[in-house]
């Protein structure tokens, strides 16, 4: 595919640019080799009497630099964090993009965990279309749409309504096959505040023990939407709800559909509590534990990325690569906020 044909039809940066941007990478001498995590200078030391560890988080080093050395040929990619987060530009999200714009915007996705998108004006009809490009959308069972199209959920917040997306999660993993990713448009963003902080699975997992590793992996961890939504709904509507979305198991250490990597499936939000792999309870003391030492890494500055919202900026996430977490800073100004979601597949351990 030449670069002409695959952008027609599709509003690109300017050429001379790109041009010039793809010269200038080319020029770059190759990447030394610095992504050895046992280096003298990669240890982290840990503080006396606590538990905390300070220093360089050296696994982070092979992800970074494998990133850097992708190339796009319809759109611009820039990282914003060690291994995850991207902001592409030279695409209008609205426009009927060329399937070979598509791909790679997939491609793009899995490999940066979250793209980042500035500019982008939708109707809800665009951001639909948009979304479905990347497979069926789901319909919340919970949260109103509000909007004209039942598969775009509306976070309206103000005075009135508090923001209480402010625990990191993973999007609706209470269902038997939760949703691939999210479209998340900006409709109306507050003057500071309302930030949206986005933390890699995969590096969670580096991040573990050995002998916590060894130990979480083939365990299951129970996943029920009443953490989260029960306090909203009547006993009978609870309990309607609750047959037609019994809890689920998901393995705790999950395998992606799309990259075959293993990364971390364990959120606050919805995790009850964690099960041999034969579906036997844990002891619940143990389990606390567990699930505790399990969300602890999404908390790490170092593996997150954040987003400062601006009116039509758009965040495409995996939702099985990243939990999110939506900054609730802002009350009592007004944020309203769209999302889209894709149906993805059920989550397996290979
Ligand atoms: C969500 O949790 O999906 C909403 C994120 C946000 O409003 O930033």
């Amino acid at each position: 595919m030449t670069e002409t044909t695959a952008r027609s039809g599709t509003t690109t940066r300017n050429e001379t640019a790109t041009r010039n941007d793809t010269a200038h990478r080319e020029d770059r001498p190759p990447l030394p080799d610095r992504t050895d995590p046992t280096a003298i200078g990669a240890q982290r030391v840990g503080l006396p009497g606590s538990d905390v560890k300070v220093g360089p988080l050296g696994h982070l080093a092979a992800e970074r630099q494998r990133l850097d050395a992708l190339r796009w040929e319809h759109f611009d990619v820039t990282r914003t964090s060690a291994t995850l987060g991207a902001e592409v530009s030279g695409i209008l999200l609205a426009d009927d993009l060329p399937d070979p714009v598509v791909a790679d915007l997939a491609r793009a996705l899995a490999d940066y965990k979250v793209l980042f998108f500035r500019d982008q004006p939708l109707t809800t009809a665009q951001h639909v279309a948009f979304a479905r490009r990347f497979g069926e959308l789901e319909i919340h069972p919970f949260l109103p749409a509000n909007t004209d199209s039942p598969e775009v959920v509306r976070f309206a917040k103000s005075a009135d309504v508090g923001g209480y997306e402010n625990g990191w999660h993973h999007d609706v993993t209470w269902r038997e096959v939760p949703s691939m990713g999210a479209v998340l448009h900006a409709v109306e963003v507050p003057d500071s505040g309302g930030d949206t902080l986005f933390a890699d699975a995969y590096a969670a997992l580096d991040e573990l023990d050995p002998d916590l590793r060894e130990r979480v992996d083939g365990l299951l961890a129970v996943h029920d939407f009443a953490h989260v939504f029960g306090h909203t709904l009547s006993p009978e509507d609870l309990a309607a709800m609750q047959e037609q979305h019994p809890p689920v198991a998901h393995p705790v250490i999950a395998t992606h559909d799309r990259t075959g990597r293993d990364h971390l499936y364990v959120n606050r939000f919805f995790v009850s509590h964690l099960t041999e792999a034969d579906g036997e309870p844990l002891d619940p003391d143990e389990s606390a534990r567990l699930v505790d030492q399990l969300c602890r890494p999404f908390e790490t500055p170092e593996l997150q990325v954040r987003l400062r919202w601006e009116p039509d900026s758009v965040a495409f996430w995996d939702n099985r690569a990243v939990q999110h977490y939506a900054c609730s800073d802002y009350w009592p100004d007004v944020r309203v906020m769209e999302r889209a979601s894709i149906v993805g597949t059920r989550p397996v351990r290979r």
